[in-house]
């Protein structure tokens, strides 16, 4: 039912953006692909040749995560064989494990079902741009204790628990991993993470956490669907370390099926802009332990349910009057079907403003980029 709403409000949205597009075309020659990011790289047709110019595409607190760049290219061949404590050569385990940083890419089509978490060392890319490389039907991801790691292009589905398993995650270190969440991407104690392009459905808890201590992190350009909790940011209202986290979730499509947490946010400060959410089934944004939330230039379209019109959701013992100073503001959203959010503590600028935080477009200009989200089909020897 509500799903015809909301395609009629974004078909309304689109005719109206790509009216303001052509007019812009007609005055400038560069390459419109809605956001910055894109428009750094997907107009080259050698995107394959210079896959590495990705890493300096990058924005907002993620924007140092160079991956692998400054390592060699390793081409995973192999996507049986998963073998959690001694990776076999031409798995995306092997890859990842390595010492040195790597640009890790694909040889063809992909569906790699794993045994255990796939337990990252730090400098690492996976770039799956060229081919489908899915993640599903096992363990995921874990980024633990490590530093720049950049994930693009990868389809990552039904993501299961698994552990109480030897787990190696450098050449020279394994160790005991206990039990895992399920969730898609995991980053704990980590920094420097960008994770963009990415389509994640359907796993067993979050599609990407971000926990204990972990900072300096860009989401973008992601498509989120058919999940309950979406993104925890945060790992308790007591673990106070995460007061230095400090995150940029943009250019996301928060589809259909989705049910809370986009995300659900603790102690850090976190800039979520330029990202169109349709139809939450509980509620979007919230957060607890007074999290910072700075909302620009996003599209929410709520669900018809006239009790799923609030965007926001705060969990706290005291209620308002603890939450009543708690910085959440929300600055050029397009509100749609009667969506609302509920601002509170100060609205003065300067609390919000952040050495890496960028600029977000009107809400207007940013519709056209929901059919570009998540997992590109991009050919080799075209611009993408
Ligand atoms: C985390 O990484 C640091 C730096 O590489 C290392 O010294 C430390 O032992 C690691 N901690 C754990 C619990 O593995």
């Amino acid at each position: 039912m509500s799903t015809i709403i909301i395609s009629f409000y974004l078909i309304f949205i689109l005719i109206h953006t790509h009216l303001s597009f052509s007019t812009n075309q007609l005055n400038s020659s560069s390459c419109k692909k809605g956001n910055p990011i894109d428009e750094c790289w997907r107009c080259d047709p050698n995107w394959e040749t210079n896959r590495k110019h990705l890493a300096d595409c990058s924005f907002g607190f993620g924007r140092n995560a160079i991956g692998g760049r400054d390592g060699q290219f390793y081409t995973v061949t192999d996507s049986n064989n998963d073998n959690p404590l001694n990776p076999i050569e031409g798995t995306l385990r092997y890859a990842v494990i390595q010492d040195d940083p790597l640009w890790i890419i694909f040889q063809q089509d992909m569906t790699i079902q794993l045994k255990e978490e796939l337990v990252m060392n730090s400098y690492k890319t996976i770039d799956g741009r060229g081919y489908n490389i899915e993640i599903s039907n096992g363990p995921c991801v874990t980024i633990w204790n490590v530093t720049n790691v950049i994930i693009h292009g990868i389809y990552i589905h039904n993501c299961l628990p698994a552990g109480n398993s030897l787990v190696r995650d450098s050449t020279t270190h394994y160790g005991m991993r206990g039990v895992s969440d399920g969730d898609g991407i995991s980053i704990f104690k980590s920094r420097d993470i960008w994770i963009d392009h990415c389509t994640l459905a359907r796993c067993y808890d979050g599609l990407i956490d971000a926990i204990f201590g972990s900072t300096a992190i860009t989401i973008s350009n992601n498509y989120m669907l058919d999940h309950n909790e979406v993104m925890l940011m945060g790992h308790s209202d007591e673990f106070v370390e995460d007061k230095r986290m400090q995150a940029t979730i943009a250019f996301n499509y928060f589809g259909e099926g989705l049910v809370q947490r986009m995300p659900r946010c603790r102690h850090g400060y976190f800039h979520i802009m330029n990202n169109v959410y349709v139809g939450w089934k509980s509620y979007a944004i919230g957060g607890s332990a007074n999290p910072t939330i700075n909302s620009q230039g996003n599209i929410f379209i709520a669900s018809d349910d006239d009790s799923l019109k609030e965007v926001t959701k705060r969990e706290s013992p005291l209620g308002y009057e603890d939450w009543k100073n708690w910085n959440w503001r929300s600055e050029g959203d397009m509100m749609v079907n009667g969506a609302f959010f509920t601002p509170s503590g100060q609205k003065s600028s300067d609390k919000y403003v952040k050495a890496s935080s960028m600029v977000a477009q009107p809400a207007s200009s940013i519709a056209k980029m929901i059919q570009q989200a998540g997992v590109l089909d991009c050919q080799i020897g075209k611009s993408c």
